[in-house]
């Protein structure tokens, strides 16, 4: 049994403030052991969710990485940067980063092969575009995405299917559409890895996943736990994604 991951990407919200009342309703929440819960804040809020989050089992990542130690790369951060503030986890390839900043295969790669040799555990975003979608395409973007992942470790890799045009829309993948990607993309990983290692692996589904769809979508075999960004920002949208995962984890 895979153990659920429920991940909240912040995205560009919350100052360090909002970062520390939200990181603090979290905890108070008393979080289910059976889930693996991460927050990733921007990076300004990651040293105050890290005191907030001291000795609790709430893991900290980061929204991007660079490839590179150290150097002339204004306005990027390094592995090493984040892993000295308590940083453990990092979201890499995010479909944001891709079509608004320039992001492809190869750079996502070389980040998330940087932060695993730093110790990170990685979240790698792959997804369709609906035109994609509807020229049936999907199941080809997902194979050229997941191509050359082989290179990376699969013990410090998760990967999260956000199909593009559910992200941030309200509309989300149905149960039966996000079970087909992610059963497609464990192929997948199967070839990339070894069938052993991609049984092992975490794929998380992420797009407008919200209270009321998390239970039928976690319920889905290869659905591991979401990757969610607006309904992470509240603490009782959260909090309640995590209990359809623990449910998930309890077999309920
Ligand atoms: P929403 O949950 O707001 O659709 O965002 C999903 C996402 O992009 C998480 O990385």
């Amino acid at each position: 049994m895979r153990r659920p991951v429920i991940a909240g990407n912040w995205k560009m919200h919350n100052t360090v403030a909002e970062t520390t009342a939200l990181v603090e309703g979290l905890l108070a929440t008393r979080p289910p052991a059976s889930v693996d819960v991460v927050v990733a804040p921007p990076f300004t809020s990651l040293p105050a969710a890290a005191m907030v989050a001291a000795g609790s089992p709430l893991g900290l990542a980061a929204q991007n990485v660079h490839w590179e130690t150290h150097g002339a790369f204004t306005g990027e951060v390094s592995a090493a940067m984040l892993v000295e503030l308590g940083v453990g986890w990092v979201i890499v390839g995010h479909s944001e980063r891709r079509t608004l900043f320039g992001e492809t295969d190869r750079t996502a790669r070389d980040r998330a092969r940087a932060a695993q040799r730093a110790g990170l555990t990685v979240i790698y975003c792959i997804g369709e575009t609906l035109a994609e979608r509807e020229a049936d395409r999907t199941f080809a973007v997902l194979s050229s995405q997941t191509d050359g992942l082989g290179s990376l470790d699969p013990d410090r890799l998760v990967v999260a299917y956000e199909p593009v045009w559910a992200i941030g829309t309200g509309r989300t993948a149905s149960p039966e559409q996000a079970q087909e990607a992610h059963a497609f993309v464990r192929s997948c990983l199967e070839r990339a890895f070894s069938p052993a290692a991609a049984a092992a692996l975490r794929i998380l589904y992420g797009g407008s996943l919200k209270p009321s769809n998390a239970h039928e979508l976690l319920a889905r075999p290869d659905v591991d736990g979401g990757l969610i960004g607006g309904a992470s920002l509240d603490v009782d949208s959260f909090s309640a994604i995590i209990r359809a995962a623990a449910d998930r984890a309890a077999g309920v």
